[in-house]
């Protein structure tokens, strides 16, 4: 029976060499599989005294035993081995720090409307939008400023291209958030509490003036709305958005053509050395026009002037984001000068709400 004892040694050492599942699987075909040597081996067995047989039978199963182990605790050998491999790529550290603070900051006006958007949800505001590209109807006659309006030339209105031939009257580039006035009332009628924050453009430029620029367009309608719940309105707003108990507004009796009485707002603040300060010194910046809405306003927005009435304003994002950062240059807003982002940009993880904080 020496060449039983061959064959072990052979295919032991060999299961013990494979590198692999296939190489297995053909060790187990070539000796134990039904055509293997073992089975060569188990057909000798006929030819074979009893006493021959006696001998040789058990042992050719302990060598099949043996070898279908062999094979069985090589293979899970194999599958660790794989494991392990895995592991060791695909490693982590967990106790690395997390990654730095992205790089993308969001833009300090996309910020201060999401503050002021806060502040007046938490007074029963919703949000209304309007185009950018408005009909002269729009933008100026529902608002009681006719052709030919002297009102029509401050505005310094940016018109679209229209063909010589054409008699319509052009489109303009809005030149104020008020027009969303009229689409919020002839949308949803009266009583109506929104605002409207969007884009406006007027052909300026200076120091506090540019193209482009923000505003945030504030209507209450009601059967009792007065001039009254204006100031209130305001001067609530001024102190969540700048955070302070006390800043001085200073209303002056203005005039719009879209409201009667107006009154424009201003707000204290001092400009010592290039640093622009809120709620000190004896300067005072512009920030915001208002007053009660006009009958023909209502009228033309298909609300009754004899039923409702209420009030109108429209704050300048642009100036409240310069006063409450400190930010001196408006024209710096719009050069996206990726140090100047860095620098007043803020955590996109930090979304303002009235409880957690406006800015931190
Ligand atoms: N639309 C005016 C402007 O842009 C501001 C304003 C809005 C005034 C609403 C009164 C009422 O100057």
């Amino acid at each position: 029976m020496d060449d039983l004892g061959d064959l072990r040694a052979k295919y032991l050492t060999a299961v013990n060499e494979s590198a692999d599942e296939a190489s297995l699987e053909a060790l187990r075909v070539a000796a134990v599989g039904k055509k293997g040597e073992v089975a060569l081996k188990m057909r000798e067995l006929g030819k074979m005294t009893p006493e021959e047989r006696q001998v040789a039978g058990p042992a050719l199963n302990a060598l099949k035993d043996e070898i279908n182990a062999a094979l069985a605790a090589k293979k899970v050998a194999l599958a660790d081995a794989a494991l392990n491999a895995r592991l060791e790529t695909e490693w982590l550290d967990v106790t690395l720090p997390a990654r730095g603070r992205p790089a993308g900051t969001i833009h300090p006006i996309s910020q201060v409307t999401e503050e002021v958007t806060a502040i007046f949800a938490d007074m029963g505001f919703a949000v209304a939008e309007g185009p950018q590209i408005e009909t002269d109807f729009y933008n100026f006659d529902a608002l009681n400023i006719p052709p030919h309006h002297p009102a029509r030339q401050e505005f310094d209105t940016f018109y679209m291209h229209r063909d010589e031939a054409d008699e319509r009257p052009p489109h303009v580039l809005r030149t104020h958030t008020s027009p969303v006035q009229i689409r919020a009332m002839e949308k949803t009628g009266a009583p109506i509490r929104v605002i409207a924050p969007g884009r406006v453009y007027r052909s300026d430029y200076d120091i506090t003036h540019t193209p482009m620029f923000h505003q945030v367009e504030g209507l209450a309608i009601g059967k009792d709305i007065s001039m009254a719940n204006l100031k209130w309105v305001l001067e609530e707003f001024v102190r969540a958005f700048f955070e302070v108990e006390n800043v001085e507004l200073r209303f002056r009796a203005s005039h719009f053509p879209f409201t009667e009485p107006s009154a424009e707002v201003d707000i204290q603040c001092s400009w010592d050395n290039g640093q622009l300060k809120v709620g000190e010194g004896d300067d005072w910046m512009e920030i915001l026009g208002s007053g009660m809405v006009h009958p023909k306003v209502l009228e033309a927005a298909g609300v009754d002037p004899n039923e409702y009435q209420g009030f109108a304003f429209g704050v300048g994002i642009d100036r409240i984001a310069m006063l409450k950062y400190g930010i001196p240059d408006l024209r710096a807003f719009f050069d996206s000068d990726l140090r100047w982002l860095r620098h007043y940009g803020f955590s996109a993880l930090d979304m303002p709400n009235i409880h957690g904080g406006l800015s931190k």
